[in-house]
């Protein structure tokens, strides 16, 4: 794993941004693998202004999105799809029909699934996945468990991971108790992974992460696994990683 270090917030959206780039100037038809919360939205931000200033295109790429909360509708203004589309898609030139989150309203959660899963596969898979870390280790909303679960399925949130996004809702109740979520498969056969983390408040779980055993209770462990990540930290994230 490269682990790069960041002074701040800023620095790591930079650094981060930067890698995000190079994939899409090396592949431009590349598939990007995106993430919400508010890890990635400094490297959104950097990437829309490379791409106004004419340096990043991104009309050849598509994009498949981790997760998405059950119930929520793209337009809701809490749902995956909308922090999207607001953070990023509206401001760049990908082509909304390349940008795939899972519908949050489907009728039917299997057939979504499979749906979600032959989509990524149709894609060829992804080339570079973004990822932030839970603050119980959970990537996209993997959450922990007894096992990994490789394809996309409807996961019931943690009582921790409801708590540390009740902050984007009006209180704890009204943040959705399920969600779809990709699953470990596709991340781990990502050929480049891009973790971002930031804060104090993920020191002790990227520590866990790294430097802990391979565990389904840490499901960010299983990235000890993958030949090519990318680990991009800033310094109050990375100080209990030597
Ligand atoms: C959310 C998302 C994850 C994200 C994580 C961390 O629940 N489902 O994809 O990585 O929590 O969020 P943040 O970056 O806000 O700390």
């Amino acid at each position: 794993m490269k682990i790069i270090r960041a002074t701040d917030y800023d620095d790591m959206s930079r650094k981060a941004a930067a890698v995000m780039a190079a994939q899409l100037t090396l592949k431009p038809n590349c598939v990007l693998g995106l993430a919400t919360g508010s890890s990635p939205v400094g490297l959104y931000r950097q990437l829309i202004e490379w791409h106004q200033k004419g340096e990043l295109d991104f009309s050849s790429a598509s994009s498949i999105n981790l997760d998405e909360y059950v119930g929520l509708s793209p337009d809701n203004s809490q749902s995956y799809r909308r922090f999207m589309n607001e953070n990023l898609f509206h401001h760049v030139n990908i082509k909304p029909e390349n940008t795939h989150v899972p519908n949050g309203l489907a009728a039917d959660p299997k057939a979504e699934c499979a749906r979600y899963d032959a989509l990524i596969r149709e894609a060829g898979g992804i080339d570079m996945q973004l990822l932030g870390m839970g603050n119980n280790g959970h990537i996209g909303f993997n959450e922990p468990g007894e096992a990994f679960v490789k394809d996309t399925h409807r996961v019931a949130l943690a009582q921790n991971t409801i708590e540390a996004n009740k902050r984007f809702f009006e209180s704890a109740d009204e943040v959705p108790r399920e969600a779809y979520t990709m699953g470990i498969g596709p991340i781990m056969l990502a050929r480049r992974v891009l973790v971002v983390v930031s804060g104090a408040q993920k020191a002790k779980i990227v520590r866990e992460a790294l430097c802990g055993p391979i565990t389904p209770a840490v499901p960010a462990s299983i990235l000890q696994l993958h030949p090519r990540v990318t680990l991009v930290g800033d310094a109050e994230a990375l100080r209990a990683i030597d």
